[in-house]
């Protein structure tokens, strides 16, 4: 474990909730997606020869951060090796990599430094496996390489922790052994426990995701938004696109749009998640001009709605009503994240406290506020075309904390007596 409480190394992640991920290597130059070298099956040999043409003219780790601040985002996390081994930093583990070839460049200081200059939280992606390697894919028939394999990792994040400052936060990925003849204890393949040690001796304030084969410090349950127990850090890592391309795809029709991204951050948020947002540059490095206009979109309502997201905190809403609108909170505040605008009122039921204000955050002009049996909250005087095209966002003030009526007994809504079911169920 490391020296630092739990609590503590968490707190800024809690806050930030909304993060860029940049998948970014030699695939990109091939332009459908980061598993190409394995799904085409293209030779060491064959693939090696991309290094050639990977000289990243247009990567710009200033505008990357620039832009990703833009989008409200706090943090970022870039690829510095995927599966196909390339590295993006000045290694002594293997030449493979972008300072002994074409770029001549160590793209992960350059981006460390950027985000460090534009006040982001700095991730770095390491992929457990090179596909390079035949003992990942065989350890039985190929001991040494598969040894070799693991004391690459290990000794790779010894330099990324070592030579590049503050590491915010590490995220491995691809523990598994995809095609191997045998069930291997990952964990146990990789020292999952050994190498966690030494991370945390190495960087104590480091928050570590769960795909080393042992939970760690945060859940990252990817392309869909699956929350954790309340106290344990989560994120939800997504493409803005295709789902099976997080690098770069030429042709990418399946994107996303504000209002589904946004959509996604609130839900995340609403259960106090992360949003960790994937974009892929071309095989240059250039941010694909689609995918910059969402981001700043998204940055746009983030400057309005922004205290909707940033370090709230999660309120259930009744599981039926969830669909209308996700809701988060801070202290006495609810936030209604509107999914469907039901101008000119809108009803909340099942509310026990009732709020003193009410606020569209989204112009900041004040609602009616009525009441109805079952604990019906009747916001009224809402704008008939929604204030903002994909989302808005209601405040609601208490003088306590809120609380929503528990529904023991779930027929006693039929007669309007919501809130005393308590009192009405038989001993
Ligand atoms: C999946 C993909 C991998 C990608 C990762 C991001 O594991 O296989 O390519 O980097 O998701 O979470």
């Amino acid at each position: 474990m490391s020296k630092i409480s739990y609590q503590q190394r968490i707190q800024w992640f809690h806050q930030a909730r909304f993060g860029l991920f940049i998948h970014w290597g030699l695939y990109s130059l091939l332009e459908r997606g980061e598993w190409v070298m394995f799904h085409e099956r293209i030779p060491v040999d064959e693939y090696r020869l991309l290094a050639d043409q990977f000289t990243g003219e247009a990567f710009d780790a200033d505008a990357v951060a620039r832009l990703a601040v833009e989008a409200g985002m706090k943090y970022a996390v870039l690829t510095t090796r995927h599966h196909d081994g390339f590295c993006l930093w000045d290694t002594n583990v293997t030449d493979f990599n972008s300072i002994q070839t074409a770029a001549g460049r160590d793209f992960v200081r350059e981006y460390v430094q950027a985000c460090r200059a534009h006040g982001l939280r700095v991730g770095l992606y390491l992929s457990n496996k090179d596909w390079r390697e035949p003992g990942y894919w065989e350890p039985e028939l190929y001991p040494e390489s598969a040894a070799k394999v693991v004391n690459d990792l290990h000794a790779m994040v010894e330099e990324l922790l070592t030579e590049y400052g503050k590491i915010d936060l590490l995220w491995f990925d691809g523990s598994w052994i995809d095609v191997g003849r045998k069930k291997y204890d990952m964990a146990e393949f990789w020292q999952s426990k050994k190498l966690l040690k030494r991370i945390y001796q190495l960087q104590p304030h480091i928050l570590v995701n769960n795909r080393l084969e042992i939970p760690a410090d945060l859940d990252t349950p990817e392309q869909q938004i699956i929350a954790s127990e309340s106290g344990r850090g989560w994120e939800s890592c997504m493409t803005i696109g295709d789902e099976a391309a997080w690098g770069y795809s030429r042709h990418n029709p399946m994107r996303k749009t504000a209002s589904q991204l946004i959509r996604n951050l609130s839900m995340a948020a609403s259960s106090e998640g992360n949003y960790l947002l994937n974009i892929g540059p071309d095989g240059q490095g250039r941010i694909v001009d689609e995918d910059a206009a969402l981001l700043r979109r998204m940055g746009d309502w983030l400057k309005i709605h922004g205290q909707a997201i940033y370090g709230s905190e999660r309120f259930e809403l009744s599981k039926t009503f969830y669909n209308q609108c996700s809701c988060t909170k801070k202290g006495n505040t609810l936030y209604l994240h509107v999914n469907r605008w039901t101008a000119p009122e809108m009803v909340l039921p099942l509310f026990e406290t009732r709020p003193i204000k009410a606020t569209l955050l989204t112009t900041g002009q004040s609602l009616d506020i009525n009441e109805k049996s079952n604990g019906r909250i009747v916001l009224g005087r809402l704008p008939m075309v929604p204030a903002d095209p994909d989302m808005c966002v209601i405040q609601l003030d208490f003088e306590r904390e809120p609380a929503l009526i528990n529904e023991i007994d779930h027929a006693s809504w039929l007669y309007g007596q919501a809130a005393v079911v308590e009192a009405a169920l038989p001993t």
